[in-house]
C-alpha cells in the first residue's frame, strides 16, 4: 500500500495538470491587466456563440464549431470537417499552445475583426476544459 499509493499519483498526476494547465498563461496574463480576474466558463461559452457579425460567412466561433464544442464541425468556407474542440472529446485539443495561440489569431481576426484579449482567451479555454 505504501508503493502505491505514489504509484497512483504518479499515474494521475498528469491527467490533472492536463486538465487546468493550458488556461493558465492566459489567466496570468490577464490578472497583469486585471488582478482580480479569475476565468469563467460561462463567459467563455457565451463568447464562443456570440454572432460578431464582422463578417456575413462566419459572424461567430460556432458558424464552423457548431454550438457545440463537443461535435465535430464544418468549415463554412472549405466545407472541410473540424474536429471536436473540447478535450473531452478530442484528446490533441489543447495539448499545444502555440497551435491554440495560432488559431486564436487566425480566427479571432476573422470572427471578432482584432486579437482576442488574454481574459477572453482564458475564459474560452476554460469553457473547453469544463465543457462534458
Ligand atoms: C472559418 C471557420 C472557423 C471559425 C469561424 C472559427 N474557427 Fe477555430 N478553427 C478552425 C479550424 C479549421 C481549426 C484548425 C483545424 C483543427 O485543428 O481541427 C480551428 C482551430 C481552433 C483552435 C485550436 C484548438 C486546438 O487546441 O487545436 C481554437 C482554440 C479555435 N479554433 C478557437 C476558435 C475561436 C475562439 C473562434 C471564434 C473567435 C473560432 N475558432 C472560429 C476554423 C474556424
Amino acid at each position: 500500500m505504501r508503493i502505491l499509493f505514489p504509484l497512483i499519483l504518479a499515474v494521475l498526476m498528469p491527467f490533472a495538470r492536463a486538465a487546468t494547465a493550458p488556461a493558465e498563461p492566459y489567466v496570468a496574463e490577464a490578472r497583469r491587466q486585471a488582478p482580480s480576474f479569475t476565468p469563467s466558463a460561462e463567459r467563455g461559452g457565451a463568447f464562443f456563440r456570440r454572432a460578431f457579425a464582422v463578417t456575413e460567412k462566419m459572424p461567430a466561433c460556432a458558424s464552423c464549431h457548431t454550438e457545440n464544442p463537443l461535435a465535430v464541425g464544418r468549415h463554412v468556407v472549405t466545407g472541410k470537417d473540424i474536429r471536436p474542440l473540447a478535450p473531452a472529446a478530442n484528446g490533441e485539443r489543447l495539448a499545444d499552445a502555440a497551435k491554440v495561440e495560432k488559431w486564436f489569431g487566425r480566427n479571432c481576426k476573422e470572427v471578432v475583426g482584432r486579437p482576442c484579449s488574454a481574459a477572453e482567451k482564458a475564459d474560452f479555454v476554460q469553457f473547453l476544459v469544463e465543457v462534458r
